[in-house]
């Protein structure tokens, strides 16, 4: 059976970077997802909540799911999250998520982690959790540049269309590709994309 389960020293090691470098990394990323604070959001592989917390405090009227096939990261995320109440957490080796259910979705540094066997299960049901509308949006090493490859491949074919992408040069991690992906509404059968 596979570990899915990190060392302490490397929870440690996070809680370091969260601690030092929380600002630049983590929360320049949660600051570039669209949210106004009324919306449903999901952190799929949201480690100890990095972003998590960031982007916990931008909802004060909508609600934040964090995600990790991990259930150390997700007590550690847990604690990060402890003075917040607009979060659940759920512990999930593949994604079972409900449908039609998150106005935002959202992945920093795991989708490169995934074999393409995985991603292939996993992106058309995160896919289809998002509301029709609504985004996705990932911030992954630019090094891995095959796996890039798939995700935009498997992102495009669920039917999502790219919206933004750029690169950034993060610290303590180097550069990365952050995409935007909004998700095609459908009107009567007819799938239709939505200009913001
Ligand atoms: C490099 S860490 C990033 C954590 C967090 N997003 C951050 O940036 O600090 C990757 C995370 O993805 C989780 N993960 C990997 N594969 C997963 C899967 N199939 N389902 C859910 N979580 C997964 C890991 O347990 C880990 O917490």
């Amino acid at each position: 059976m596979m570990n899915n389960e990190p060392a302490y020293l490397e929870i440690f090691l996070t809680k370091l970077a969260f601690r030092f470098y929380g600002k630049p990394v983590y929360k320049t990323f949660a600051d570039c997802i669209p949210i106004k604070g009324g919306e449903q959001v999901l952190d799929f592989g949201c480690g100890m909540g990095t972003v998590a917390y960031y982007v916990a405090k931008r909802l004060l009227h909508g609600h934040l799911t964090c995600l990790d096939i991990s259930g150390r990261w997700l007590n550690a995320c847990r604690n990060t999250l402890k003075d917040f109440n607009n979060t659940t957490y759920m512990h999930a080796a593949f994604p079972m998520l409900p449908e039609n259910r998150y106005d935002v979705v959202y992945c920093h540094f795991v989708l490169h982690d995934l074999s393409q066997i995985n991603l292939e299960t996993v992106m058309p049901a995160l896919v289809k959790s998002i509301k029709p509308g609504g985004v996705f949006i990932f911030r992954e090493p630019l090094k891995e540049a095959e796996k890039l490859r798939i995700v935009k491949s498997l992102a495009e074919k669920s039917g999502l269309h790219l919206k933004d992408s750029r690169i950034t040069d993060i610290p303590l991690m180097g550069n990365a590709l952050e995409s935007i992906y909004e998700k095609e509404t459908e009107c009567f059968g007819i799938k239709m994309e939505v200009k913001l």
